[in-house]
């Protein structure tokens, strides 16, 4: 059996999101202290998987460390570091592209979403991504992943992957990680849309609220959010077919740590008129200290590279012992 530990990770691709934020990056301070160790990443390799300007990407990495920091993840009790500074990623992805199958691949509902109708000239390594992020999650013999509802299928490819490997070569090697997929805010979608998530590449930054945003930005933003005209309803039920509506009820409940009926309880019969300037409310309660802290810790990049630097060694203590087993296991 193996020893209960948590691991996640957050690309440097572009601005944090709300939806990055409740689905994932709040909750993950909540898991130190609790048994498991916490392994946290800023998986800059998977960034690349689409084209990022040099510097941007330098400086996305500290500001998501900055963000990880700023939403309490303490690199005493975590293990916070940069993907790309251990190299047992790369080189476990390529002993699970050797297992995983292209039909797997194929499969994928996040490729097929970011490689839209171009699929022809996407990168190599965004169609072989789910078997990076196996790697991520394998080299440290993980089993427990926090993740948005939209990483569900790549945690589950994981599985296979850690099963197919275990079955190939006769060993129970790799552990099968559990997602962990809780709480109202598993999919935040769009402001403007809501058959569509909240997205950092989403173009229009109306569509989402960004971490760094101020007060006054969020505000108007969730003024400005699509809704129909009815009132609001008694219980979760009568927004079954509104999802705009259940979209920004899911994030005042997220926010407030209020199960959804209660906060429908209180706004029963009301427009939007009244539940949007309250929502604009507790989200800036909510996100102001963030970024503040954010911008604090961005004062000094020097601190960030120096925490991001000792995370790396004591990940690279974890995964690189296992990426040596694993390739003795292969007969290398
Ligand atoms: P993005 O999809 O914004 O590029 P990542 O792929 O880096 O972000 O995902 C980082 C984490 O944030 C993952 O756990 C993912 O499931 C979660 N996440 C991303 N978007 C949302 C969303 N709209 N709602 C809830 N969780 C989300
Ligand atoms: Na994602």
């Amino acid at each position: 059996s193996f020893k209960p530990r948590i691991f996640s990770g957050i690309q440097p691709s572009g601005g944090l999101t709300l939806g990055n934020y409740l689905g994932a990056l709040r909750r993950f301070a909540g898991f130190q202290g609790t048994g498991p160790e916490t392994i946290y990443c800023v998986v800059d390799l998977h960034a690349i998987t689409v084209w990022q300007d040099p510097a941007e990407l330098t400086r996305r990495t500290r500001e998501l460390a900055a963000a990880y920091l700023a939403s309490g993840v303490d690199p005493e009790q975590s293990i916070l570091f940069n993907q790309s500074q251990v190299p047992a990623h790369a080189e476990l992805a390529w002993l699970f592209n050797c297992v995983a199958r292209l039909g797997w691949m194929n499969r994928m509902t996040q490729f097929k979403d970011k490689a839209g109708k171009n699929s022809e000239n996407v990168s190599l390594g965004l169609y072989a991504y789910p078997s990076l992020m196996a790697a991520d999650i394998l080299t440290y013999h993980a089993t427990a992943v926090p993740v948005g509802e939209d990483q569900k299928q790549h945690v589950e490819l994981t599985r296979d992957i850690a099963a197919k490997f275990n079955h190939d070569y006769g060993t129970e090697f790799f552990p099968a990680p559990e997602p962990l997929i809780e709480g109202s805010a598993t999919r935040v979608m769009s402001l403007r849309d809501g058959s569509k998530k909240m997205s950092k590449s989403d173009p229009s930054d109306a569509s989402r609220i960004n971490l760094t945003d101020d007060a006054d930005t969020i505000t108007q933003k969730i003024r400005k959010a699509r809704t129909d005209a009815e009132p609001l309803p008694a219980t979760f039920e009568g927004l079954k077919d509104r999802p705009e509506a259940r979209n920004l009820v899911n994030i005042y409940s997220a926010l407030t740590d209020e199960p959804v009926n209660a906060v429908l309880g209180r706004f029963e019969g009301q427009g939007f008129g009244t539940f949007k300037p309250a929502l604009a409310e507790v989200a800036v309660e909510v996100l102001a200290p963030i970024t503040a802290k954010m911008t604090q810790f961005m004062a000094d990049p020097a601190e960030i590279d120096r925490i991001l630097g000792k995370g790396a060694d004591r990940a690279h203590a974890i995964a690189h012992p296992i990426v040596e087993r694993t390739k003795e296991i292969m007969g290398m």
